[in-house]
């Protein structure tokens, strides 16, 4: 098992009616002025922003309110919040919304406690450890950014799409009532779906050895999303099927499911360019596109890593052959994100084979000449999957 440092300081509000709780807490830590950041409309019609501000007032916080956070969340919007914060003096950060709002938030954090531009942070990936403490409260599970180290934002005028990790920035406060969940639309819900279970692929598949402890409860984390995944689609307020996956999407991504591995992620990296080519490309549905491609881009490299995924996560039986084995997973997981409602090539995302040099550069700008664990993929190799899955 290699080494590790992991810190995980989110207090978790779980359960009905856990946002009622937002500003007792708050108060607890010493919150005097909130930024109630969120996204479009949904948190504002459904009357999550007004409860929560009412929590707010009750505990005596001040609260000032920017909505618009979109999903592939924009620096431009999080230019304006920074500046708001520091003109209002904002000593904390509350999203109310996905991991587009929390990202949003996590970046307007760092900006309000930096002097230069917060992009700087994303581009120079330089570790800043003066950030504002940010508390959310969680719409849609799938990011897992409700506890994770991450956030991942997007230039449009760079036509770049790129990630900033540091442990400061992990959310003190996360509530998480998975009522809220009811109201999710059904691709909103399978592509969370999906972005949790390639959560767990990015950590699973990798260049090292057996890490059982690790291992084996990611492969439950597996199982539970492919077992409970049918239940929130064919009854979307199935409370309990609501809050097995809410508090799934978390473990996935808050780092547990990966210590002691190397990990890969190129996926991601290779997805995070479909977002940025096209910002209405939903993160979710381009990893089920873009997941199974990888996999049979890269399963020569240790088909029984892939054929031990599909003993224990889709029962297959072994057939003796362990390249056959192997495919059959690659296939069950395909059939899985396609059962969900997913798309299975780029061409349904609107991409097309001119389109795949566009994305080259920056892909290379974001993770330079070579990227992933399992394999290194050089950007010819990234070509290939991204023809592979067109
Ligand atoms: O904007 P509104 O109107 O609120 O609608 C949102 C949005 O359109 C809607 N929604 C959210 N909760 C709802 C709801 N609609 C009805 N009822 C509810 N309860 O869902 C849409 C998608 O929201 P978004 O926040 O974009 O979803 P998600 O949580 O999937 O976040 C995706 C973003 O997270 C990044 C992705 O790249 C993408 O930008 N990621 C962040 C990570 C991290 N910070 O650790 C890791 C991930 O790998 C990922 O890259
Ligand atoms: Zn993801």
């Amino acid at each position: 098992m290699e080494n590790f440092d992991f810190v995980s300081p989110t207090e978790f509000v779980f359960g009905r009616g856990a946002e009622e709780q937002v500003g007792q807490k708050l108060a607890e830590r010493g919150a005097r002025r909130v930024l109630v950041h969120f996204g479009g409309e949904s948190a504002r019609e459904s009357g999550l922003i007004d409860r929560v501000c009412a929590s707010l007032d009750a505990a005596g916080i001040e609260h000032l309110e920017l909505g618009g956070v979109r999903p592939n969340p924009e620096i431009g919007l999080i230019r304006q919040a920074v500046a708001l914060c520091k003109e209002a003096g904002v000593d904390w950060v509350l999203a109310v919304g996905g991991g587009s709002v929390i990202d949003s938030a996590k970046a307007v954090a760092n900006g309000a406690c930096i002097d230069g531009d917060v992009w700087e942070l994303f581009e120079t990936k330089r570790s800043n450890p003066d950030v504002l403490p940010i508390a959310v409260v969680l719409t849609i599970p799938a990011a897992g950014s409700e506890a994770s180290k991450n956030a991942v934002v997007s230039n449009d005028e760079l036509g770049r799409k790129t990630g900033y990790g540091s442990d400061a920035q992990r959310p003190r406060l996360a509530f998480m009532n998975p009522e809220l969940t009811f109201t999710l639309p059904p691709f909103q819900t399978a592509a969370g779906l999906t972005d949790m279970f390639a959560h767990l692929l990015e950590r699973f598949f990798d260049d090292y050895g057996a890490v059982p402890v690790t291992d084996n409860l990611n492969l439950s984390l597996m199982r539970t999303i492919r077992a409970e995944a049918p239940r929130v689609l064919v009854e979307p307020d199935d409370y309990d099927a609501r809050a097995n996956i809410m508090w799934a999407g978390m473990l996935c991504h808050q780092g547990l499911a990966g210590l002691g591995r190397h990990e890969d992620w190129a996926t991601h990296a290779l997805e995070h360019e479909l977002s940025a080519l096209d910002p209405s490309i939903t993160h979710g549905a381009g990893l089920a596109v873009m997941f199974p491609a990888w996999m049979e881009y890269v399963c020569e490299q240790n088909p029984a890593r892939f054929a031990h995924y599909g003993r224990e996560v889709f029962g297959l039986a072994p057939t003796g052959d362990a390249r056959a084995d192997a495919l059959s997973a690659i296939d069950e997981t395909r059939a899985f994100f396609a059962s969900l409602g997913m798309p299975t090539t780029l061409a349904e995302l609107g991409v097309g084979e001119d389109d795949i040099p566009r994305m080259l550069p920056t892909l290379r700008a974001n993770k330079g000449e070579a990227f992933g664990s399992m394999r290194r993929l050089t950007l010819e190799d990234a070509a290939a999957i991204y023809r592979l899955a067109l």
